[in-house]
C-alpha cells in the first residue's frame, strides 16, 4: 500500500489524546451534561437560600441587641456543599442520577451554623426563625435535650424557604445548626479527632470526649446563671439612659409639639 502524501510544512507531531468522554456512549455524555447544568442551577439556588437565611439571622441579631442590650449570636458560618460531596452523598443514599432525586434526599446542601452565647438563645433564635411566614420547618432534631452517644450537642433544623427567581419562587432546603460556643468548641475538636481516626476513635479518646462534653455543659449552665444575674442588675441602669442626648431631644420635641398645639388648636 502506498503511504499517504506528506505535505511539506504540515504538522507531523502526534495528536494529543482524545478526551476520555470521546469513548463514552454519546447518550450518557448528553445526560451527564444535562445533570451538570441542572446541578449548577441547584447550587446557585442554594447559595441564594443561604444569603436569605444570613439576612434573617442578621436582622434577628440586631433586633435582639436593640431589645435586650446584648448580642445572642457570637458567630454565623455557612457553606454550600461541593458538587463532589453532593454526588458522594447521593451514591451513599442510593439516589438515581437525577436532580429531583438529589433534591428529595439530600437536605444539607445549604448549611448555616449559628453559634450563640447561651443555651436559651439557641432555642430563642430557632423559635424566631421558624415562626417567620416564609419559613417552613421540615424537621427539628434537638441534640441539646437528647445529645448523641458521642456527647454531641446542637439544635438542628431543616427548613424550607422560597428563593425568588425571575421565573417565580423556588423552595429550597437549608440545614440550620444552632449551638453554644462551648458546644461548638467541643464539636470542632471531636470532628478533627473523628477524621483523624477515620471514624474509629480509640475508646480512651471517646471516653475523654464524653467527659469533655459534660464539662462543656457545666460551663454553659454556669455562664448562663452568671449572665442572668448580670442582666438582672443591668435593668436597674435604665434610669441612666434619661441623660442621653436623644432623650433630651425627645423631651424638647414633646414640648414644642405642645406649644404648636396651643398656637394652632384644631
Ligand atoms: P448526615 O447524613 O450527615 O446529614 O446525618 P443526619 O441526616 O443523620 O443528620 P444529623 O443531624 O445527625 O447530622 C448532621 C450534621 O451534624 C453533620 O453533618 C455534622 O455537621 C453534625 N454532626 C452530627 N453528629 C455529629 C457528631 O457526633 N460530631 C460532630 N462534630 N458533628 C456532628
Ligand atoms: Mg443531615
Amino acid at each position: 500500500m502506498s503511504q499517504p502524501p506528506v505535505l511539506i510544512g504540515a504538522d507531523t507531531t502526534p495528536r494529543s489524546q482524545p478526551p476520555a468522554h470521546a469513548f463514552l456512549d454519546p447518550e450518557l455524555v448528553a445526560s451527564a451534561v444535562r445533570l451538570r447544568d441542572d446541578a449548577e442551577r441547584m447550587l446557585m439556588e442554594h447559595r441564594f437560600a443561604v444569603e436569605e437565611i444570613l439576612t434573617k439571622v442578621n436582622i434577628l441579631r440586631e433586633e435582639f441587641l436593640h431589645l435586650h442590650n446584648y448580642n445572642p449570636i457570637e458567630h454565623v458560618g455557612s457553606r454550600v456543599k461541593t458538587m463532589e460531596s453532593i454526588l458522594n452523598k447521593a451514591v451513599r443514599k442510593g439516589c438515581e442520577p437525577t436532580i429531583e432525586c438529589i433534591r428529595e434526599h439530600i437536605f444539607d446542601i445549604a448549611g448555616v451554623r449559628i453559634t450563640c452565647s447561651f443555651i436559651a438563645d439557641t432555642y430563642e433564635i430557632l423559635r424566631a426563625l421558624a415562626s417567620q411566614n416564609d419559613v417552613r420547618v421540615l424537621e427539628i432534631k434537638d441534640y441539646i435535650k437528647n445529645p448523641k452517644a458521642s456527647g454531641y450537642k446542637s439544635l438542628h433544623a431543616i427548613i424550607e424557604i422560597p428563593v425568588f427567581l425571575s421565573t417565580g419562587p423556588v423552595p429550597v432546603n437549608v440545614e440550620v445548626q444552632i449551638r453554644t460556643i462551648a458546644m461548638d468548641f467541643w464539636a470542632s475538636l471531636e470532628h478533627k479527632i473523628f477524621y483523624k481516626y477515620r471514624g474509629e476513635v480509640p475508646p480512651h479518646l471517646a471516653g475523654e470526649l464524653r467527659d469533655a462534653a459534660a464539662t462543656a455543659a457545666q460551663l454553659d449552665a454556669r455562664m448562663e446563671r452568671l449572665h442572668a444575674e448580670v442582666q438582672g442588675s443591668a435593668r436597674d441602669d435604665d434610669a441612666k439612659s434619661m441623660d442621653s442626648t436623644t432623650v433630651q431631644q425627645m423631651v424638647q420635641f414633646f414640648r414644642s409639639t405642645k406649644t404648636a398645639d396651643s398656637v394652632h388648636p384644631h
